[in-house]
């Protein structure tokens, strides 16, 4: 039987890669909230709402065309815009836009629609918390902030963005509050969620940890 996998954690702790790594293991389907967020942010941008106004972003979101297929894009009103939504400005857009409950309760429905089946990896801030609360996985990925930017650093070059260590640690850390201290759905470990510190681990190594788990959870 496919389960779903539920995935949290701060920005760039490794989430999407291990999920994607994940989901060609198991045949199951990856689903990165974040990329939602982010794809609100950037309409939100783009047709001048204030990143704070709530019931314009929610209307906005009411009547917005959002796909999120298993190949992993992101296509926004039919337009592909799996990298527009990567730049500083958009994360931190994305950020903002999360602190709206009225964002969160939509995007939340949307989620829990498509994973409703089974066979879903999502990864996010709130999904051990809110939008997956039964899933029999639920995995706390954490590393240290510098581990984080190191990473994004190489990440951007390869996608040819905004790629200076301290402009992108300094983000890290303003998200990090930012996604902790918000009032409705912080980003905080679930209960029964596992821990895993990938600051000193490889993909491999953090992949391997999280199958062990699943194999447990689901006995095969
Ligand atoms: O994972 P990410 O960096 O692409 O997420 C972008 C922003 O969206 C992040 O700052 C917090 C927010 N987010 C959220 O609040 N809940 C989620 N499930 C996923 C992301």
């Amino acid at each position: 039987m496919k389960i779903n996998i539920a995935i949290d954690g701060p920005s760039a702790a490794g989430k999407s890669t291990i999920a994607d790594e994940l989901s060609k293991i198991l045949g199951y389907t990856h689903l990165d909230t974040g990329a939602m967020y982010r794809a609100v942010a950037l309409k939100a941008i783009r047709e001048g709402i204030a990143l704070d106004d709530e019931e314009k972003i929610v209307a906005m979101i009411e009547s917005m065309d959002l796909e999120m297929p298993a190949d992993g894009s992101v296509i926004l009103e039919k337009e592909d815009v799996s990298k527009a939504i990567r730049t500083n400005e958009i994360s931190m857009g994305a950020s903002d836009v999360s602190k709206l409950q009225g964002c969160r309760a939509a995007l939340v429905k949307m989620q829990q629609k498509i994973c409703k089946d089974g066979g879903y990896i999502l990864d996010g801030r709130d999904i051990g918390t809110v939008v997956l609360k039964d899933a029999p996985v639920k995995i706390y990925m954490i590393a240290s902030a510098e581990a984080r930017a190191k990473r994004r650093v190489l990440q951007n070059q390869e996608n040819g963005l905004e790629a200076d260590y301290e402009t992108i640690l300094e983000d890290i850390r303003k998200r990090d509050y930012q996604d902790m201290h918000r009032e409705h759905s912080p980003l905080t470990k679930a209960e029964d969620a596992i821990e895993i510190d990938t600051s000193d681990m490889s993909i491999e190594e953090v992949v391997e940890a999280v199958m062990k788990i699943v194999r447990e959870k689901t006995g095969d």
